[in-house]
């Protein structure tokens, strides 16, 4: 899946998201410095990227640029994941071994996400991957906990009118999420799961996303587990060109 003999070493983010996000089209405009038509995806794809210039990344944050230290620092490996319903295991592998891992970039279509069908979709897809987080970070040995998984949910193609700007974006997205932890939930009743015992009681538990009980689901519970959820906007094509600029400084934050 790579495109280059990389180390291996590299810090690397992932790519998340629905099918028709934008996914390719972010990691093509990364590659090539210019937009280029996208097929849908069916395999994962790594490429090695670059902080834009101008960009620090933290942890060179009190070096100069030059210095072979930030150079090496603003390097990281982006890696592409099919968005379709059916090819989501190659996501899920990714998550799996999160080696390396320093961010998760789950990106969402900011006009699809306007009706429910499309909203539904990145919702469920996100709790999924929050849950996965979440299981990571309470099932860790260590008393300190593995290390933090940031979200950044990219809202793309703000040059559609019709997109949601993100305060709306994240408000959808939390409700939708709420209602989808609860009918999760209900569904795990139905089969009779958590009838069975305490233990499966507990169990049960492990699978509800964020804190806060059954009121309303919130971003922000998911701090305390050890994810940051952020929502920027931006789009890849269209407009006046390419508006990634926040989703890179939030990648810069991570490296
Ligand atoms: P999968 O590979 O199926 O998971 O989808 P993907 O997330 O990789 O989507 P892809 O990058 O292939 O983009 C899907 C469609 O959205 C393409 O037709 C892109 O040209 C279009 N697109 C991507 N970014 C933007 C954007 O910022 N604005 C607009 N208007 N269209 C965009
Ligand atoms: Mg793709």
């Amino acid at each position: 899946i790579y495109r280059r003999a990389t180390p291996t070493t590299l810090p690397s983010l992932l790519l998340l998201g629905p099918s028709g996000a934008g996914k390719t089209a972010l990691l093509t405009l990364t590659e090539r410095d210019a937009a280029a038509p996208t097929h849908t995806s069916t395999a994962p794809l790594a490429i090695e990227a670059l902080l834009p210039p101008r960009l620090t990344p933290a942890s060179a944050h009190y070096r100069s640029p030059g210095d072979p230290a930030y150079e090496r620092a603003r390097r990281f490996l982006l890696v592409d994941t099919p968005g379709h319903g059916k090819l989501r295991h190659f996501a899920t592998a990714q998550l799996a071994s999160p080696a390396n891992v320093r961010g998760i970039v789950f990106m969402i279509d900011a006009a699809s996400v306007a009706d429910e069908a499309g909203l539904n979709e990145a919702a469920e897809y996100l709790h999924d991957v929050l849950l996965t987080l979440q299981k990571r970070y309470t099932g860790a040995r260590t008393s300190k906990g593995p290390v933090e998984i940031p979200v950044l949910i990219a809202a793309n193609k703000s040059d559609l009118f019709t997109a949601l700007p993100p305060q709306l974006v994240q408000i959808n997205l939390e409700k939708a999420i709420t209602q989808v932890r609860k009918s999760k939930a209900q569904g795990l009743k139905d089969s009779g799961v958590a009838l069975a015992a305490d233990d499966d009681a507990l169990d049960e538990e492990r699978e509800w996303l964020g804190e806060g009980g059954d009121g309303p689901f919130e971003f922000r519970q998911m701090e305390e587990v050890g994810t940051s959820v952020k929502v920027r906007g931006g789009n890849v094509l269209g407009g006046d060109g390419p508006d990634v600029k926040d989703w890179f400084a939030w990648i810069a934050q991570q490296l």
